[in-house]
This record gives C-alpha cells, sequence and structure tokens, in this order.
C-alpha cells in the first residue's frame, strides 16, 4: 500500500487513534479523536496524553508497559476530557505498539471508542429488565399478602377497643400503622408493574409544581430550607397525565428535601431543552424537549447509592422503600421522556426530567 492510501484509512476510520510516542506525548491524532474530544489537533498535538486523559494514571501505566515488552492491551476503560464544555465521556481504549521495520518498538498506537451511547442504552437496559422480573413476583405476591394484612390490621382495631391499658393501646397502634405501611408499600410496588394507561390531556407543568410545592412546604420549613422557583413563562403546554406527573414531582421534591441539610436551599427551574431531543418508534421525529431540575444542596450520594438509584427497593433511609425513583422513571419513560441524575457526596443533587413539549 502506498502512504496515501495508508493516510487516508487512518483518516477515515471512525473510532479514535492517536499515536504517543515513547516520551508519551501524542504525536499524530485522526479526525475522529477531533471530533470526540470536541477539541482542534493544536490544542493536544505534541503534548503529554495526559491532555487528553488527565489524572488517568492507569492508561499512562498501561502505554509505559506497551512500551517495553510489546505486549497489547483492551478493554482499558477510561475517561476522556473535553474542554469547552469541560466535560468528561467514557472512553474504552485499545493499545498496541507502534513497530518499525526492524521490529523496534516506535510508540504506542491507541484506539479510541466512545462509550457514550452504549452507556446510556446499557442504563435504560437496566432497569427495565429488573422491572420486569420484580413485575411477575410481584403480581403473584401482592393479593396474597394484602388480604392477611386486612385480617391483621382489623384485629388489632378490635382488641385496642378492649385493652384499658394506655401502653398496650399504644403497641396496637404500632400494628395499625406498620400494617398501613406495608400495604402502602405493595400498592406502590403494583403500580410499578401495571401498565398505566395514561390519560394525557395538555398540562402546565407549573400548575404541576405549584401543587406540590404547596404541599411540601411545610417540611422544608421545618428545616429552615427554602424553595426557589425559576420557571420560564413561556413553556408550552406538554401532553401528560397531570396525576402521573405530580407523582413524580412528589417523589423527586421528597428526595430533594429528605436530603437537605439545616437551611438548605431547593431550586426548581424550568425551561425549553436544547441539547437533547427523544426519538421514540411513535415518534420518529425528534421532538423538542421541557426539562424540569430540581436541584437540591443537601448530602448528595456516593458512588454506589448512585449506581443503584433506579433499583427497586434499594434505599439508604430508616423508613424509605426504594420505590420513589423506579416508579418515577417508569413514568416518565411512558411520558417519552428521560430522568438524569448527577449527584456529589456532601454537595448535593441535581435531577432532571425532560418531557417531549410535542413541539418540533
Ligand atoms: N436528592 C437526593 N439526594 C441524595 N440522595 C438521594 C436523592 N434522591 C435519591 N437519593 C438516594 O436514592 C435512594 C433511592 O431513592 P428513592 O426515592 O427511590 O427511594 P427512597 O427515597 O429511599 O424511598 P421512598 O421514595 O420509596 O420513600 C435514596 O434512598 C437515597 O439514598
Ligand atoms: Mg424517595
Amino acid at each position: 500500500m502506498n502512504d496515501r492510501l495508508h493516510q487516508n484509512i487512518f483518516y477515515s476510520i471512525i473510532d479514535g487513534v492517536l499515536l504517543i510516542s515513547p516520551a508519551l506525548t501524542i504525536q499524530e491524532s485522526n479526525l475522529a479523536i477531533e471530533d470526540m474530544f470536541h477539541r482542534s489537533r493544536d490544542s493536544f498535538i505534541h503534548r503529554s496524553l495526559e491532555e487528553l486523559f488527565p489524572r488517568q494514571s492507569h492508561v499512562l501505566d498501561k502505554v509505559r508497559k506497551v512500551l517495553v515488552t510489546g505486549a497489547c492491551y483492551h478493554d482499558v476503560e477510561a475517561e476522556g476530557m473535553r474542554n469547552i464544555p469541560s466535560s468528561r465521556f467514557p472512553a474504552n481504549l485499545t493499545l498496541s505498539p507502534y513497530l518499525e521495520s526492524d521490529d523496534s518498538i516506535q510508540g504506542v498506537v491507541i484506539l479510541v471508542k466512545n462509550m457514550t451511547l452504549i452507556r446510556e442504552l446499557e442504563e435504560r437496559q437496566r432497569p427495565a429488565d429488573q422491572l420486569n422480573k420484580l413485575g411477575e413476583i410481584a403480581m403473584g405476591m401482592a393479593h396474597e399478602i394484602r388480604n392477611p394484612l386486612g385480617g391483621i390490621r382489623g384485629s388489632a382495631q378490635l382488641l385496642r377497643q378492649e385493652i384499658k391499658n394506655k401502653s398496650h393501646q399504644e403497641y396496637l397502634d404500632i400494628v395499625v400503622s406498620e400494617v398501613d405501611r406495608i400495604d402502602r408499600m405493595i400498592r406502590r410496588m403494583m403500580n410499578l408493574t401495571r401498565p398505566l394507561n395514561l390519560k394525557l390531556k395538555s398540562t402546565n407543568i407549573h400548575k404541576v409544581l405549584e401543587e406540590i410545592l404547596v404541599l411540601e412546604k411545610d417540611s422544608l420549613t421545618r428545616k429552615k430550607g427554602r424553595f426557589e422557583q425559576i420557571y420560564d413563562p413561556s413553556l408550552p403546554l406538554i401532553e401528560a397525565d397531570e396525576d402521573q406527573l405530580k407523582q413524580v414531582f412528589l417523589n423527586l421534591i421528597k428526595n430533594a428535601i429528605e436530603a437537605s441539610r439545616k437551611g438548605g436551599r431547593i431550586q426548581i427551574i424550568t425551561r425549553v431543552s436544547s441539547g437533547y431531543a427523544v426519538k421514540t418508534a411513535s415518534s420518529p421525529i425528534p421532538q423538542q424537549n421541557i426539562v424540569v431540575e430540581i436541584i437540591d444542596s443537601g448530602e448528595g450520594m456516593d458512588e454506589e447509592t448512585r449506581k443503584k438509584l433506579f433499583t427497586p427497593f434499594h434505599t439508604t433511609k430508616k423508613k424509605g422503600s426504594g420505590l420513589g425513583l423506579p416508579i418515577s422513571l417508569k413514568i416518565v419513560k411512558d411520558h417519552y421522556g428521560k430522568i438524569k441524575i448527577t449527584s456529589e457526596k456532601g454537595l448535593g443533587t441535581t435531577v432532571q426530567v425532560f418531557l417531549p413539549s410535542g413541539q418540533r
């Protein structure tokens, strides 16, 4: 093959290709790299590999190993760094030695795959799988559990009327209230597994939010906190099931309050989304979205909790059931929307709910 052909192939590869020198600087790159990293070649060429993968010693270590041993590495997980806007994306790297004609190692070739879309698809797949499995078990068990619960509750109430001793009465009150808690949980669980049959109508999202905020205001005031609403008045109405959306925002706002510290502020922001357009089987033309953001400056969450956010029954709260987020996700997905959560332990949490506005 001639040089020109080599060069054409190099620039046409849709995955990123980097050539790294023995001094760990970037010697060559193809067009896909510029595209993936949202950066022009001049901003990283002849600079350290750390420009693109900052503070990831495992990547540099592997490059050094390839230089010394000539071994190849597949499936090296890394995070690519974009400058403008500053953000990271998941990448998968394949490293192999760059050999001269005398077989001496002159550098390292890194193949860079952008994993953003694949990760998103995996995330979307996972909760659905879990819900399906859960659905089969839940539907089978829910009725069986609720029936005897009714008996327990009724008997406890009868007994309470008979008993005169105050402290014994209190025990029975606990039986009744705990039975009610189990019953509430089962009803919520059944909601997770049933098809929703949405009753769609033109809905003003601000009205939905305001109704929830009125309900929840007291519990935030008890923590000396406050809501701050930043609404975009030009937001279009959306086709939605108002009651179901109330459920979603009630769950999300409750979570924000529960995570808030004393005097915490919870921002509720609405706007039209420019970045993300949903395309679905029933609406193949991407639609404009509205976004509702709920931002708290509360306790945030660690990596472990972030991973399990949408797993039913995963909770870090004493009295939590771990169903708020899975139910919210189901409702939002049934509206062809999406929920995105970012959180930093100790700093706070941002929840974004994207809903199609019906406008293109
Ligand atoms: N705003 C938030 N800040 C910090 N952690 C959060 C926040 N929202 C959710 N979480 C974490 O995610 C977990 C799951 O939330 P989810 O709403 O599904 O269940 P829950 O709040 O524990 O119980 P439930 O909502 O059923 O009463 C929570 O236990 C908490 O650890
Ligand atoms: Mg919750």
